[in-house]
């Protein structure tokens, strides 16, 4: 399905942690309706103002009953800076939804035991996937890793099973890796989204165990349709677009690790 392309209207828009926001929009369009794993890209500000590119962000929480989307994401430049500023009311435009998100039926059908795996902000794409993955009668168990200050994680509960968090500073959970609080051997599939070393880093130990994973990489976009190759990776079966073809790929397909 081709993206569409609206205006959206803002919600709410609040700060579970100091550089973190959750935005809700109201999407107008029903018949571009996302599902897990798929991302829009936000601008906020006129065309002939800067960063000339609107930004991807993943689809943290669809709800089709009142056409929501949230979306959770980090402050890190201007154009996130700039989404920042948005108060209930305001327009953004929206582009989406874009990319080859989770399969949730085929991932269902497929896998009991399920591990989600999150690091950071990488594990906003997670909340909309454990709900259509509760949806389908899968209850994921959950690991996220956070450098100090977890966040959004009570809304896991009543949705996953075991609900376990790492930091790196030790402040909260576990004083470590989030790859150190799973064993891959415990879970039909692991699907991760993190920091690239860290995704790499489980991938390698879902190999290890023979464990097949997924993962959703991130690459700096522009068209978001695959027109561009700005996004290109080498994969097992060769140059793929993480926008369109991905942003969900097999693990053995983008690290190489056998399992
Ligand atoms: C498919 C997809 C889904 C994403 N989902 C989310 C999400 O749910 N929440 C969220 O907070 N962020 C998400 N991102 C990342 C987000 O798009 C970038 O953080 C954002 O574009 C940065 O824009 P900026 O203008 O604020 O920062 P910039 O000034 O453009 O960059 C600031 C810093 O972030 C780095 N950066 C920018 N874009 C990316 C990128 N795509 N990957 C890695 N590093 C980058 C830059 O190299 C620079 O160091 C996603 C990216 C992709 C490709
Ligand atoms: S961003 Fe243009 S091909 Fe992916």
């Amino acid at each position: 399905m081709r993206a569409a392309c609206c205006k959206a209207t803002v919600l709410s828009h609040s700060a579970p942690a100091a550089d973190i926001r959750l935005l809700r929009v109201l999407w107008p369009d029903p018949g571009h309706a996302p599902h897990a794993g798929q991302f829009f890209t936000l601008r906020s500000w006129g065309v002939g103002e800067g960063p000339f590119l609107s930004r991807p962000i993943s689809v943290h929480k669809w709800e089709p009953e009142t056409l929501t989307v949230s979306f959770l994401y980090q402050i890190v430049g201007e154009g996130t800076a700039k989404l920042a500023a948005l108060r209930e009311g305001d327009a953004l435009q929206l582009t989406g939804p874009m990319g080859n998100g989770f399969d949730v039926p085929d991932i269902a059908a497929r896998y009991e035991k399920i591990a989600l795996v999150g690091g950071g902000i990488g594990t906003a794409p997670l909340y909309q996937l454990a709900r259509e993955l509760a949806a389908a009668g899968r209850t994921p168990d959950v690991f996220f890793g956070f450098r100090d200050e977890p966040y959004c994680m009570e809304q896991y509960r009543g949705l996953a099973g075991l609900v376990k968090v790492s930091t790196d500073s030790g402040r909260v959970g576990f004083h470590g890796f989030v790859t150190q609080l799973y064993d891959p051997a415990d879970y039909d599939v692991v699907l991760i989204c993190g920091p690239t070393p860290m995704m790499r880093n489980a991938a390698r130990l879902c190999a290890e165990k023979g464990t097949p994973c997924l993962v959703s990489l991130e690459k700096k976009m522009a068209c978001g349709i695959g027109a561009c190759l700005g996004c290109t990776i080498e994969t097992a079966s060769g140059a793929k677009s993480v926008c369109k073809d991905g942003p969900v790929f097999a693990g053995t397909e983008v690290f190489g690790w056998q399992t």
